[in-house]
């Protein structure tokens, strides 16, 4: 295991997805590329990383997401064109998106599952713990504004405590377990569980159960909300996983393997997840950030 001290220095945006949801304009616009705002979903999910201290950045894109590139790249033709016309500071702006930290891109060769996009930052990643942000979920804070560090921080600091990876869970409904991966466990101080189960989208009625401090069950269950910090030793398991729910390489599932050798914490989301990997959340988070 690795130093249960280090500070997190690299976060990994899978951003490899069709985006069947958003059909048909993700035929030719990558969902993580959708404005919210005058932003698209992505740079939120950058900007939180950031605020995190992470340094490095590594997006797992696939064929035709090159606009998601070009976003974090910079633009000198443009950035002089704004500068010759006194547009200094939307200059600024675009020169500190791309500049904000050190970007990496790598493709996913073929769509095997959000297990196997995140197995294609091995590499890159190496010996060290990392953060996970799903490129199609925003997290805003109690003031509904995005770009918080609160989720990577909290996970960062159970790490720090225990030396095993981290994810961050949160209360769902009955109706909605079967669309996230869910787990069990206790909670053993506020807002924090250790988790001896992890299931991917499983019926409700196979959902795994948490225990809360005061003895009580939800009457849901708890999913995972789009944020996880791994230790290196997960890339190990996402190499042996076989394809699993849906004939897809299930990140889940090396999460639970993961789980019975390291242990695994769970950490309350501070805040609220935005999905916007469908159009009703897309309109929700905009409804949000235009009233900031
Ligand atoms: C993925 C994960 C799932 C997780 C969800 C939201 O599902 O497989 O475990 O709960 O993201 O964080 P997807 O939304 O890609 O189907």
């Amino acid at each position: 295991m690795t130093s249960a001290t280090a500070p997190l220095r690299k976060a990994v945006l899978p951003a490899a997805g069709f985006g069947t949801r958003f059909l048909p304009i993700t035929k030719s616009i990558p969902k993580e590329m959708l404005p919210v705002g005058d932003k698209p979903v992505i740079h939120y999910v950058v900007a939180e990383a950031v605020a995190a201290g992470c340094t490095d950045i590594l997006i797992v894109v696939s064929r035709d997401k090159g606009s998601i590139v070009d976003y974090f790249d910079r633009a000198p033709d443009l950035e002089r064109r704004l500068r010759a016309s006194g547009k200094d500071e939307a200059a600024d702006e675009i020169v500190r998106i791309a500049t904000q930290a050190r970007f990496h891109f790598i493709r996913q060769p073929e769509m095997k599952g959000l297990g196997d996009a995140v197995l294609q930052a091995r590499d890159h990643v190496g010996d060290e713990p990392f953060a996970l942000l799903l490129a199609d979920t925003m997290i805003v804070d109690a003031n509904g504004r995005p770009g918080s560090p609160a989720a990577l921080d909290a996970l960062s600091v159970a790490h720090a405590d225990t030396g095993a990876s981290a994810v961050a869970i949160e209360p769902v409904p009955a109706d909605r377990i079967s669309r996230y991966g869910v787990v069990g466990g206790t909670e053993c101080a506020p807002g924090r569980f250790a988790l001896d189960r992890m299931v991917e989208k499983p019926a409700p009625a196979d959902a795994p159960a948490v225990r809360r401090l005061d003895g009580t069950r939800d009457p849901g269950g708890w999913a995972f909300a789009a944020r996880y910090l791994f230790t290196p030793g997960i890339f190990e398991h996402l190499a042996r996983t076989p394809p699993g729910k849906n004939n897809e390489i299930q990140l889940t599932d090396a999460m639970a393997a993961l789980l019975a050798e390291e242990g695994f914490s769970g950490c309350r989301l501070p805040g609220e997840r935005l999905d916007i990997g469908n159009p009703a959340g897309l309109l929700e988070a905009n409804r949000r950030v235009l009233s900031l």
